[in-house]
């Protein structure tokens, strides 16, 4: 039978054998694919490994500092961190159109590891949090026909964008190939992991560039954000976070008209999406209590500089989709 444990030794055992004295690099996301990858590696060849988190500039509140905080005091495992936060921003300039957010996005990304990679490297091996379910979908396109072993020719970081140039084709290791995302929960659950990642709901690699609709700028974003952390912090307190697949705030680009004491007000509204899923094929929207509806309202209209307006999406998917863009 399957246990953690048994994983893990055999895990830690396999990766030693064939790292031996070698240099590995993992790109660090902050879920729990990326998160159990690094504590496997650190746990089998320390230093070899160096892990990088670029910090794109597109993550929730706080969420940054917390991840390389919690790696480096609690896990004590160091952390490349890479602010590309103003490069993103540049690169997105005038941009409004969601396909080409998202092109512009992955190839930054892959520009900025490029860079970091040669910055920081020579690495032998690039560590991939590949799972069960990749492996079979990529079955033929990673393997090199000369040597018949899985490399690297796209880095997963999830933007399934962005071929890499030859000079940095790493040879890949994939601890958790054999698992299934459950499993992997399960693993990082028993080398301590802490539940916030353990179960952490998904979220897109482009971030909350894809959940300001338009141009995004610096001031959307921090609007965007502090929306974002309430739908949070109401969501957990009211028990709700098992409930649900995903809960997040949208910005839409448009203003509309509200009053405010005794002034008028011409701001941005915020779209709540909160979905339960199964898989993220299908989606329904939760039916979430007015009253905690309410709160959420009230605090966003009240607390976010900016906003005027909170709306619910009511949609299924499909035909929405879980995302707005
Ligand atoms: P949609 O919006 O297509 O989303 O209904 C389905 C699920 O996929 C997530 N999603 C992404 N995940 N990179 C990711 O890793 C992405 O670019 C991306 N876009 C959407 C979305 O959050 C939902 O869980």
């Amino acid at each position: 039978t399957w246990t953690t444990d048994a994983f893990v030794e055999e895990a830690v055992r396999e990766i030693k054998a064939r790292v031996g004295n070698k240099r590995v690099l993992l790109a660090l996301s902050g879920g729990v694919d990326s998160s159990t990858l690094a504590f496997l590696l650190y746990k089998a060849i320390g230093e070899q490994l160096t892990c990088m988190f670029i910090d794109q500039g597109f993550m929730r509140k706080l969420e940054p500092e917390r991840l390389v905080k919690l790696f480096k005091d609690e896990f004590h495992i160091p952390v490349e961190y890479v602010n590309a936060r103003q490069r993103f921003l540049t690169a997105l300039d005038g941009i409004t159109d969601p396909e080409e957010k998202r092109r512009i996005i992955g190839h930054e990304f892959i520009r900025v590891f490029e860079e970091e990679s040669r910055r920081l490297g020579p690495f032998d091996y690039l560590a991939q949090g590949t799972l069960y379910p990749d492996v079979i979908e990529s079955a033929d396109t990673n393997v090199d026909p000369q040597t018949g072993e899985r490399v690297a020719v796209k880095i997963k970081s999830h933007h399934n964008v962005g071929g890499l140039p030859k000079d940095l084709r790493f040879k890949l290791i994939e601890p958790l190939r054999k698992l299934f995302k459950d499993e992997v929960r399960k693993v990082g659950r028993s080398i301590g992991l802490p539940e916030e990642i353990v179960q952490r709901h998904p979220f897109p690699g482009p971030g909350l560039a894809i959940r300001i609709l338009g141009e995004v700028t610096a001031e959307r974003l921090n609007i965007l954000r502090d929306a974002d952390l309430i739908v949070r912090q109401e969501i957990n307190q009211n028990g709700l976070y098992h409930d649900c697949w995903q809960a997040f705030a949208v910005l839409l680009p448009i203003k509309s008209v509200g009053v405010m004491g005794d002034q008028r007000t011409y701001a941005y509204p915020i779209v709540l999406r909160i979905v339960t899923s199964e898989d993220g094929m299908t989606a329904d929207w939760a039916r979430v209590p007015y009253d905690v509806l309410e709160v959420i309202s009230n605090r966003i209209v009240n607390e976010v500089k900016g906003v005027n307006r909170v709306v619910y999406d009511i949609t299924s998917k499909p035909p929405g989709t879980i995302e707005w863009e």
